[in-house]
């Protein structure tokens, strides 16, 4: 593993803290990121509980929970680097809450709609406070046309956006929360209208970048209409005295062990550069 310099958290922790997203210096090498490939592959074809699908389509839109079963995901999550990014963001020692990949199949992959998560994870999980990070690993390169998260910079600072009122314990149906039109989502014109005092930014990049993203920072992304998948890998740690008191939802959506994650070195994933 490459020598992560540990000055560079505090600049990090300052960019997250005022736009509510950052990019880490470092990224996953080629064979690690071919590695995650190939078990998000074998994942999707074993067609778990844990699989979502696009809208009358057999094309995989996510699959969640993977690092519970899967030997290369538990390690993954453990990276030391993963839990110093995690724990210096959200400011506490951390565990697992959800762990998914969004697949964004080429062609296939429908948009998800302007909302912010600790919306769902407060409604849906009784999660009480957004005293969690989600850091996001792209398994694919991603561009301008396969369906990038667009973030509204500074959003997450504003508080919960609407529309109405999250009363937290409002569970819905979590399988529609995975489609296009899911609860909890905000009013589009409120979206463009944030859009246009605050700005917004495409998470593009090589496969492998690691970035960072807050629980209320406003996001969406749009339909993959290009030849290129554009899978996204993100582990979302939270705070260990941030645990939903009484969760519903199924354990591959909301992490039941809730113990401080401890970091577990693997040599299948250095990082580098860039
Ligand atoms: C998300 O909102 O959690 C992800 C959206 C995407 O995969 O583009
Ligand atoms: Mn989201």
């Amino acid at each position: 593993m490459i020598d992560t310099d540990d000055g560079h958290l505090t600049e990090l922790i300052a960019e997250y803290e005022e736009n509510g997203w950052c990019r880490a210096p470092y990224r996953f090498s080629g064979p690690a990121v071919n590695l995650l490939r190939d078990r998000v592959d074998a994942i999707c074809h074993r067609g778990g509980p844990e699989t979502v699908h696009e809208k009358d389509s057999t094309a995989v839109r996510a699959v969640h929970g993977c690092h519970a079963f899967d030997e290369v995901c538990a390690a993954f999550v453990r990276h030391p680097y993963l839990l110093a990014l995690a724990e210096a963001l959200a400011g506490t020692p951390v565990y697992v809450y959800q762990f998914k990949v969004n697949l964004k199949q080429a062609r296939e992959g429908r948009a998800w709609p302007w909302h912010q998560d600790f919306a769902f994870w407060n409604a849906e999980d009784g999660m009480p406070r957004p005293a969690a990070v989600t850091l996001a690993v792209p398994l694919d390169d991603v561009h301008e046309g396969n369906g990038p998260l667009m973030l509204i910079p500074g959003s997450h600072r504003l508080g919960y956006l609407g529309p109405g009122k999250v009363t937290p314990g409002d569970k819905g149906d979590w399988r529609r929360n995975f489609a296009t039109d899911p609860e909890h989502i905000m009013d589009a014109d409120r979206a463009r209208e944030l859009v246009a005092t605050h700005g917004s930014t495409r998470a593009t990049g090589r496969a492998g970048t690691i970035q960072a993203f807050h629980p209320n920072i406003v996001h969406s992304s749009s339909d993959n209409t290009s030849p290129d998948r554009r899978a996204l890998l993100m582990v979302s740690y939270n705070s260990i005295d941030n645990a939903p008191p009484h969760p519903v939802r199924p354990e591959f959506l909301v992490g039941r062990n809730t113990d401080q994650l401890k970091p577990r070195w693997d040599k299948r994933f250095p990082l580098e550069a860039g």
